[in-house]
């Protein structure tokens, strides 16, 4: 038996709060003890097919601060479904690894990923979800206000693979979630339908930013265009222009307001340099919270799977 960690909603309500606890207990043996090594002598495969900072460097650094491994596979090393099946790469990584951590483009590959291989998979991003992300965001969200009861998060720009975890995540932990996003760029239905059946959470797709982020705890945002998407950008550009997280629309809260973007940032196109560098921007706390969120979530899997 093996656990992956592909969505949020992976783990149970329990589950998420446990990992969050084991977050803040890896992260403050890492700052303030470095002698635990649960992954020692074990080595990680991670798949890269798009480019990365923070992923590779926060699994890359996690793991070897926790005694282990890591490898990095880049887009021209493997060529996952194309130079050779996902499932022959999920089999023969199986047979030298602990753990595979990988991103990739379309999601039904880590799915297949994940069912071919005998050991745990980490999603690190697809097109459709980037969990890690938002473990180590409601991580950094809990440290700032130090409790997730009654929390508002209001997410600005392109309803993409972020959105999707923190529906995920609106899933399993209830919450208010806005997603104000142009017409023709809003999430997943489905999926913002199950939460809405399935969960005690709150979710309004919004194409109005300024009313959207009206007692918001949290304003985030991302990039208009992902990878993959980087031909449309001009285009995006024009769409989203009324979407800019700028000192207007952060005052438009009327509360006090966390400022938040998985990153990278395109400074003065989703976001202004002042917002990015304010007071209220947490962008660095959650950056560096991936590797101890991760870290927590690879010890369960561990753990799950033994
Ligand atoms: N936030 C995030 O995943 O950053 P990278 O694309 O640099 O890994
Ligand atoms: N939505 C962005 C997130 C990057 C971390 C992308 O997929 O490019």
């Amino acid at each position: 038996m093996k656990r992956d960690f592909l969505h949020v909603s992976d783990f149970s309500s329990e589950e998420i709060v446990e990992t969050l606890e084991l977050t803040s207990w890896v992260k403050n043996k890492l700052k303030n003890d470095r002698s635990y090594f649960p992954f020692k002598y074990q080595t990680m495969a991670m798949i890269f097919a798009k480019p990365s900072a923070r992923t590779r460097v926060s699994f890359e650094t996690g793991f070897f601060k926790l005694g282990g491994h890591a490898l990095y596979l880049g887009p021209n090393d493997i060529g996952i479904g194309k130079r050779e099946s996902v499932a022959d790469i999920a089999n023969v990584l199986s047979r030298y690894n602990d753990i595979i951590m990988a991103r990739l483009f379309k999601h039904d590959h880590i799915l297949e990923l994940a069912e071919n291989a005998s050991i745990p998979v980490v999603n690190g991003l697809t097109d459709y979800n980037h969990p890690c992300q938002i473990m180590a965001d409601i991580f950094t969200i809990y440290e700032k206000l130090g409790s997730l009861d009654n929390i508002k998060v209001t997410y600005i720009g392109d309803g993409n693979n972020i959105v999707h975890s923190w529906l995920e995540l609106a899933l399993r932990i209830p919450m208010h979630f806005v997603c104000a996003c142009p017409e023709g760029y809003t999430p997943d239905k489905h999926l913002v339908e199950n939460v809405k059946a399935n969960s005690k959470s709150i979710i309004e797709i919004s194409h109005d930013p300024y009313d959207a982020v009206k007692g918001s705890n949290i304003i985030y945002t991302d990039v208009w265009a992902s990878m993959g998407q980087k031909e449309e950008t001009q285009e995006r550009q024009k769409k989203f222009k009324d979407f800019q997280v700028n000192k207007k629309l952060m005052s438009a809260s009327g509360t006090e307001t966390y400022f938040m973007h998985c990153l990278p940032a395109e400074r003065g196109i989703e976001v202004t340099d002042e917002i990015c560098d304010s007071k209220y921007s947490i962008i660095f706390d959650q950056a560096e919270n991936r590797m101890h969120a991760q870290n927590a979530v690879m010890i369960k899997l561990q753990k799950d799977s033994k």
